[in-house]
């Protein structure tokens, strides 16, 4: 029997054309070095994704793997947000 591999589970940050006005290009840059810093890199994988329909609330960061969503994500929140997803990631 082989044991399940564990693949990293997608930090997906919304590439949509309104979130994109509100920076979410520097959010994901942002997330993905803050994964690496918190040496995560092989539990999460930061994502663009398409619309995620909410995008009144943009930047918008989904970590579906435990029904997680982040609106109006600033720059400087973006450790706190990474903090919530590794914590998710432990329950
Ligand atoms: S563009 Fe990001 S939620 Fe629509």
């Amino acid at each position: 029997m082989t044991k399940k591999k564990n693949t990293p589970k997608p930090v997906k940050v919304c590439a949509g054309p309104n979130c994109k006005n509100r920076k979410s290009k520097k959010i994901a840059a942002l997330i993905e070095e803050a994964v690496q810093a918190a040496g995560a890199g092989d539990r999460l994988r930061v994502k663009k994704c398409a619309c995620a329909g909410k995008c009144k609330h943009g930047p918008v960061v989904l970590f579906a793997a435990r029904g997680l969503v982040f609106e109006g994500v600033k720059p400087k929140k973006t450790p706190e947000v990474l903090q919530k997803i590794i914590a998710a990631l432990q329950d």
